[in-house]
């Protein structure tokens, strides 16, 4: 060990600490699990065209994705700073710059625009619990959820109050720290999901569609996939796994010193990645089924899934549970795209953080109305990638994050010593070296020529 990383050894965070190995990874479960996977995975891949999207998808998160992830928590855990601090102390730390602590503060403001969209669609799933318990799903058609559908999204107001709710609850849970709370909410959230999941996958295989569902996210149609396709599934996988803007990071910086990172990263990837298989499995079935286009756009879950429960019995009560499930998701998922910007404010300014969390929670609050009206009074206003709320999309998945990725695993990968990330990862065996070469070869490299063929410089797709 060398002198300094001795000195930095009981080196502490000032927002506490996880109080066991296992609260760590329920809580960074519960931040990749959320709407990444049940609302967007659906229908980007939709978009996209399925299979050779989601094959594309699947090697970008476990051969960019995972190493990053790695890369986040080992950086954060080293610091125990907010990102942004503890990327320019490491940077100084191992002879580069404080510089570094950049990639930090453009982490804050990619969290924050993340959420300002995020917390219009959780809005989505919190108005879809009242509707459940009335009963407006059942027994309607395809017409009639898209109605209901749209009277939500359709009303500015309507939207924006569910957003505001769904704003307040966030902040109202960042604003108590990163112990309160969150470890309890994952505890049921992520085993209540899985459940639901199972009981609609069981419905979606008697729709008569399965195969066809099957056969559209697992039967690679390579003409399909586009330059911006691969871009697509490439920012999916960041987004889905929550990495390229330090919300790991943050959480990185209250482990214990004895948890495996290499364990716990390999656990979260797998759920998440299984969570999000198993939301594409239940939803095409049930579009192919209603005639439903795969390429509808967000609203695609919202309008397949009320369709199931509508159609079997204890539809209402399943679908209460569910969209309260999905709500809980999003929400644990929220609070980690607001911990790095918080952590920041409480840190750099000695504000307390509640003070902190407020005045975050309420610029996001005020950018999110931006994506609210983007699906009603300013559908019409588009540019570049699209709508306002399209273009947030693009920039933070398919442009921010993989470009804090790539920065965050350089730095892992390259800035760093080995001695510092080997000591981090828990010696310097098999897995570290696996470790190692994705994070300085292929993460980077694959990051690269995916946004170089993006635009254009290269054509392998
Ligand atoms: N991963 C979450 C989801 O799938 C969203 C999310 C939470 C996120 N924290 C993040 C995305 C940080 C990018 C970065 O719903």
């Amino acid at each position: 060990m060398s002198e300094e990383a001795a000195v930095n050894a009981p080196r502490k965070s000032l927002h506490g600490h996880w109080s066991s190995r296992m609260a760590f990874v329920l809580a960074v479960t519960g931040s990749a699990v959320g709407l990444g996977n049940v609302w967007k995975f659906p229908y980007v891949a939709g978009e996209n065209g399925g299979g050779a999207f989601v094959l594309v998808y699947l090697i970008c998160v476990f051969v960019v994705g995972l190493p990053i992830m790695m890369s986040e928590i080992l950086i954060g855990r080293r610091g125990r700073r907010n990102p942004a601090a503890t990327m320019a102390l490491l940077g100084e730390e191992e002879g580069s710059t404080r510089r570094w602590g950049l990639v930090g503060v453009a982490g804050v403001f990619g969290g924050m625009l993340i959420l300002s969209y995020y917390s219009v669609i959780a809005g989505w799933s919190l108005s879809y619990i009242g509707h459940s318990i009335t009963g407006s799903f059942t027994d309607q058609d395809a017409a009639g959820i898209s109605a209901i559908f749209g009277s939500i999204v359709g009303s500015w107001w309507t939207a924006a109050g569910w957003h505001t709710l769904f704003m307040a609850l966030t902040v109202f849970v960042v604003a108590k720290g990163v112990e309160g709370g969150l470890e309890r909410a994952v505890r049921f959230m992520v085993p209540g999901l899985l459940v639901l999941m199972f009981v609609l996958l069981g419905y979606s295989m008697t729709t008569g569609y399965f195969q066809q569902g099957l056969a559209f996210l697992f039967t690679p149609d390579f003409s399909a996939l586009t330059p911006n396709a691969v871009l697509a599934a490439m920012g999916q996988a960041f987004f889905s796994l929550s990495v390229g803007m330090g919300a790991v990071m943050a959480y990185g910086a209250y482990l214990p010193e004895d948890t495996s990172i290499t364990k716990a990263s390999f656990a979260v990837v797998s759920a998440d990645t299984f969570i999000a298989l198993l939301a594409g499995l239940t939803i095409f079935p049930i579009v192919f089924a209603n005639g439903l286009s795969p390429g509808s756009g967000p609203g695609l879950v919202f309008q397949t899934l009320p369709l199931a429960f509508g159609n079997m019995t204890g539809g209402v009560i399943f679908a209460t549970v569910f969209f309260l499930l999905l709500s809980f998701a999003a929400w644990t998922s929220a609070i980690s795209l607001m911990e790095a910007a918080t952590a920041w404010l409480v840190e750099s300014f000695r504000v307390s953080r509640v003070a902190a969390a407020s005045v975050i929670g309420g610029i996001i609050w005020a950018l999110g109305l931006g994506t609210v009206m983007s699906f009603n009074v300013l559908s019409e206003v588009t540019f570049l990638a699209g709508t306002l709320f399209d273009n947030l999309d693009f920039l933070t998945s398919n442009i921010m994050l993989p470009l804090g990725g790539l920065l965050i695993t350089v730095f892992a990968g390259w800035i760093m010593c080995a001695n510092s990330t080997s000591e981090e990862l828990g010696g310097a065996g098999r897995l570290y070296r696996a470790w190692r070469f994705l994070a300085r070869w292929v993460a980077p490299v694959a990051v690269i020529l995916v946004f170089l063929n993006a635009i254009g410089v290269l054509s392998f797709t």
